[in-house]
């Protein structure tokens, strides 16, 4: 599989992903108070790559689920992905006017409502996958929900944003920078492939290479964020660059510079490759994914 083939698959569940989600908003906005659910929805169709539910999908089918099964849990990760990146550009936070090429969500719809969009996604994206799953047995369901809402807590998103947002603790925190960047990026990377698998088998060692992959994958994916942050422009980017030394980030550039950066992210994702190949072989989507995104531009 090139390059273009790679990116081709990805194209074809992200789309996928984006039927979906327009065919279903409708369920959505029952009894959700109007402009609750257009901030909700400004955010959830304002684009992005759709990387979680594509993982998702893609996990899933290579563990014997069908795309349909699985679709629900994969819009439960880009609910809660697109929550965290509301709450990520708040002034309390990251203070950016500028998201996925569009105003961010608080620029668009004012702080009050962008919160609580937020936290209304987050709790939606536990809620749609229990409710519309069909043709899985409720303990596979149970268990990739489970993967999922460890993954967005304290031990994961939340607390990575918690690191992410004060520096001073680099000097607590061994491995600050791997760490922020596995707790903020890579748990919900690593539990949409998990999730995903976990609807398609019950096999432990399964589940375990897709958690190895999903880390390095994960890793690698936020590296790959910093590096962006310093090379690209806002218009390819649809972020405001240049924010992370602006903020006094402490990240794998600001850390370690961007040459070194480029190396760990390049290593990560060899890593990630190497450990899906001995699973569904060197061809396989999966495999190939992780060098494919070593050459995003967004
Ligand atoms: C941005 O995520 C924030 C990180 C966790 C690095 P993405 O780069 O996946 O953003 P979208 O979903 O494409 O907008
Ligand atoms: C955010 O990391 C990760 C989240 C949990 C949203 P960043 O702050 O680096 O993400 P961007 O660069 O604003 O997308
Ligand atoms: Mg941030
Ligand atoms: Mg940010
Ligand atoms: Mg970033």
């Amino acid at each position: 599989m090139d390059f273009q083939q790679v990116m081709a698959e990805f194209k074809a569940y992200a789309d996928y992903v984006d039927q979906y989600i327009e065919k279903t908003a409708e369920t959505r906005a029952n009894r959700v108070p109007e402009k609750l659910f257009e901030s909700m929805e400004y955010s959830l169709t304002a684009g992005g790559k759709r990387l979680r539910p594509v993982l998702c999908l893609a996990a899933a089918e290579a563990c014997g689920c069908t795309k349909e099964t699985a679709m629900p849990m994969a819009l439960g990760y880009e609910m809660t992905h697109t929550a965290s990146l509301i709450h990520d550009d708040l002034p309390c936070m990251d203070n950016d006017d500028m998201r996925r090429g569009k105003l961010s969500n608080h620029a668009k719809f004012g702080e009050t409502l962008a919160v609580l969009a937020g936290d209304a996604l987050m709790v939606e994206s536990i809620a749609y996958p229990l409710a519309y799953t069909s043709g899985v047995s409720s303990d596979r369901l149970l268990n990739a929900v489970r993967i999922f809402t460890e993954a967005f807590g304290p031990s994961g998103v939340c607390g990575g944003q918690v690191l992410d947002m004060d520096c001073a603790l680099a000097e607590k925190e061994p491995d600050y920078v791997c760490k922020v960047a596995a707790l903020k990026t890579g748990e919900l990377i690593k539990a949409a492939l998990m999730s995903g698998a976990a609807l398609g088998t019950d096999d432990g060692k399964t589940l375990l290479i897709f958690e190895k992959y999903g880390k390095h994958l994960g890793t690698a994916f936020q590296i790959i964020d910093d590096i962006l942050d310093v090379t690209t422009t806002s218009e390819q980017l649809g972020k405001t660059p240049g924010k992370d030394a602006e903020q006094g980030k402490i990240n794998y550039v600001t850390a370690y510079g961007l040459e070194k950066a480029k190396e760990f992210a390049k290593e990560e994702s060899e890593a990630a490759k190497a450990v899906i190949s001995e699973l569904l072989g060197e061809e396989s989507f999966l495999a190939q994914l992780p060098m494919a995104l070593l050459e995003r531009t967004k």
